[in-house]
């Protein structure tokens, strides 16, 4: 396992992401709109390329240090052609780079396509590029037209139902989010303090790996780990790594019949933005039925900003329109949906990731 980067503050995540988005401007104000508009329209095809290097593992390959194509065409048993073409295309974008032999190595960038790296983005690209999610997207002048979810009309069932029935997809799914867990998970325990709480329920948790780092930094407070049968049946292994399984819980059910009562911290991450208003207040209501009357529900995801800034919640919006019918919310539709609940908005926290903290009591 690779040393984890430093986090940069939130402040500094900010600063630097309003530098980018200047650039970006920038960059563009220098390119003729056709061509700027061309590079925008094939960027599916640097994304496909990733996701195949992904596939293959060509990062692994090249974990102990530089590798000529024919080796690693060897290796991984494709065409040294085909392969040094895709190499060529990623390296042009600075996701690998050649020595003075022609041999190619990892970039920082290139890193994070390697499986064991702590924020690894393999299972994320493997997740973009697969052909069932490629099949969704194909599906989205449908989804515009509509304002509908596609997945249930494509698959017969709801996405949730389409991951736990194809097994292999259903893996590299649940990798990616939690692969987005752990990219987070850092920025999260960094900027909120959880050692007031005594019991932490995470409410569609996954396999643990959020709750596992915060019960890490948290030794007095138990955990709760409660997510779908299908999932808990694979969780744990986190809480195993993170030596607190002893202080934690595994519940199975749906967040739509309960949830375990008696916490006094309940975190939704990545929950909310996957259902209707309509849902999520039903879900919230079963978080106000169970919580203790001086704890806090922590909901945890992306927050649109006003206005047209580029930000990553204004893509993940398109594909919950897409996927399951839900979508990013602005702070003040948070603030609403709360107060629909039972909740009043006490805080919001930035993190040094995309994600912020929006904190709520019960009223
Ligand atoms: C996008 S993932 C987020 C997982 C985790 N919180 C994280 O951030 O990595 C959504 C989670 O909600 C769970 N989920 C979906 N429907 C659920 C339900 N009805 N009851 C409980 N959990 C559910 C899924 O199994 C999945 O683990």
């Amino acid at each position: 396992m690779t040393k984890q980067p430093p986090l940069r503050s939130a402040r500094a995540a900010r600063a630097a992401g309003t530098l980018r988005r200047k650039l970006r401007a920038w960059e563009q104000r220098l390119m003729p709109p056709p061509a700027a508009m061309l590079e925008m329209i094939t960027a599916g095809i640097l994304t496909q390329a990733i996701s195949v290097a992904a596939e293959l593992g060509v990062a692994d390959q090249l974990a102990d240090g530089p590798r000529s194509a024919a080796h690693l065409a060897k290796n991984l048993h494709v065409s040294e052609d085909g392969l040094t073409r895709m190499l060529r295309t990623l390296a042009a974008r600075g996701i690998f780079r050649q020595d003075a032999h022609g041999r190619y190595e990892l970039t920082a960038l290139g890193q994070t396509l390697r499986c064991d790296t702590p924020a690894s983005m393999r299972a994320m690209a493997r997740l973009f590029g697969s052909p069932e999610h490629r099949e969704h997207w194909s599906h989205l002048l449908e989804a515009v037209r509509t304002g509908q979810p596609q997945v249930e009309k494509v698959r017969g069932m709801d996405a949730w139902s389409y991951a736990g029935a194809n097994a292999a997809y259903g893996a590299v799914f649940n990798d990616a989010m939690t692969s987005m867990s752990n990219l987070a998970k850092a920025a999260i325990t960094a900027a909120y303090d959880f050692t007031p709480f005594h019991t932490i329920v995470d409410v569609g948790g996954g396999h643990g790996s959020l709750l596992a780092a915060i019960l890490a930094r948290t030794p007095a407070a138990r955990g709760v780990l409660y997510d779908l049968p299908a999932v808990v049946a694979g969780a744990g292994e986190p809480l195993r790594r993170e030596k607190v399984d002893s202080r934690c819980s595994i519940e199975a059910g749906s967040f739509f019949d309960q949830v375990p009562a008696g916490g006094d911290a309940y975190i939704l991450k990545g929950i909310i933005h996957s259902w209707t208003d309509e849902q999520v207040r039903q879900i919230l209501g079963n978080v106000r039925a169970a919580i203790k009357p001086h704890g806090r529900l922590l909901l945890i995801g992306l927050i649109v900003p006003p206005g047209n800034t580029a930000h990553m919640s204004k893509m993940f919006d398109l594909e919950m329109l897409l996927m399951v019918g839900g979508r990013e919310r602005t702070g003040p539709e948070h603030r609403q949906l709360l107060a629909g609940a039972g909740f009043e908005l006490t805080a919001v926290t930035r993190t040094a990731s995309p994600m912020c903290i929006v904190e709520a009591k019960p009223v």
